[in-house]
């Protein structure tokens, strides 16, 4: 069964002339993580808003669990689990009251509701500041307080809209181990995030969306194959010559003292024999999903330019 099935969703917000959405079609296949990227505004929250029942689409039809997210969106509703974007716990309630009336407003009996509180709790290390007050929280114990809220129920299909914001290295790797958790009981996901590393570490399909269109979507494997080249060479630029490496690929000026090159392995040898020659440091790696990203949604004008030219490569 499809977790997810969009079809020709569009999104325009009372007032704005501009969509938000734009004839959005794709398909979410269940028990796996789809992460969807894009630049600060693409519509991504608006997507998962709408896929969670919590938004109207101007057009299109939307399927979610197999069931119609629009005419009969209360049936939806009980087989999903969100972590909105700008989600705020209550400040006065502690983080087992928040998870724990949580989990009993959705059905749960009380020991039930006890154990999966105490248990989630454990797994985002929230245990000891469980009978704390919100507002006395960081801002990370406030952000997993949600997460909790999210994974402790009895979910098919869980949203999360940047789960990790604000989260120290540990905490998101806690927040990544419940997900991959998760996706083991064959539940599906669907994620926003702008952490690359995020993205590469736990999905099985990416879709990017940008200005409301989707422009690519595939596995992390396939998006790689839009950039021709499978290797990046960094190196440590102070006054050097660009052009002298020009021939081994692509570059992009990063703006600040170091230049990307995207080249091939054929070139590499040539390639950093010249850097040595020049007494110049570098690193050489594989084709990041970051390098996709910026190659594909552009970034500053300089790096649209150079994604330009390398498209042309
Ligand atoms: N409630 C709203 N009313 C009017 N316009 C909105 C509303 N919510 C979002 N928009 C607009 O819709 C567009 C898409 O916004 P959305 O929040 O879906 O982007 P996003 O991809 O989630 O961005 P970010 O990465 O910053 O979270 C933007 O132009 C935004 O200004
Ligand atoms: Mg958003």
């Amino acid at each position: 069964m499809l977790a997810i099935s969009a079809d020709g969703v569009s999104k325009r917000y009372k007032g704005l002339s501009q969509t938000a959405l734009s004839n959005v079609s794709l398909t979410a296949e269940s028990g796996q993580i789809y992460t969807l990227l894009g630049r600060n505004g693409a519509g991504k929250t608006t997507f998962v808003r709408i896929c969670a029942t919590q938004l109207l689409p101007t057009q299109g039809r939307i399927q979610v669990l197999g069931y119609d997210a629009i005419k009969e969106a209360d049936k939806v509703r009980r087989l999903i689990s969100i972590v909105p974007q700008e989600g705020r716990p209550l400040r006065a309630l502690t983080p087992w009251d928040h998870v724990y009336n949580w989990l009993q407003i959705r059905g749960e009996k009380k020991q039930v509701a006890r154990e999966k509180t105490e248990l989630i709790l454990q797994k985002l290390d929230l245990y000891d500041a469980k009978d704390r007050p919100a507002m006395n929280l960081s801002g990370g114990m406030k952000q997993k307080i949600l997460v909790a809220m999210a994974m402790a129920v009895d979910a098919q299909l869980l949203f999360l809209d940047e789960p990790t914001i604000g989260l120290d290295p540990v905490s998101r790797r806690q927040v990544w181990s419940s997900i991959k958790e998760w996706k083991k009981e064959g539940k599906s996901i669907l994620l926003t995030t702008h952490y690359m590393d995020e993205a590469e570490t736990l999905s099985d399909n990416i879709v990017i969306i940008d200005n409301g269109r989707v422009i690519a979507k595939g596995t992390i494997k396939e998006l790689r194959t839009t950039i021709p080249q499978n290797l990046r060479v960094d190196i440590t630029k102070d006054n050097i010559d660009t052009e002298v490496f020009k021939s081994f690929g692509s570059i992009i000026e990063s703006g600040d003292d170091t230049i990307r090159i995207f080249t091939f392995e054929s070139a590499i040898k040539e390639l950093t024999e010249l850097a040595v020659k020049k007494n110049l440091s570098f690193t050489v790696s594989p084709i990041t999903l970051d390098d996709v990203f910026v190659s594909l949604v552009g970034g500053i004008e300089e790096e649209k330019t150079a994604a330009a030219s390398q498209k042309r490569y």
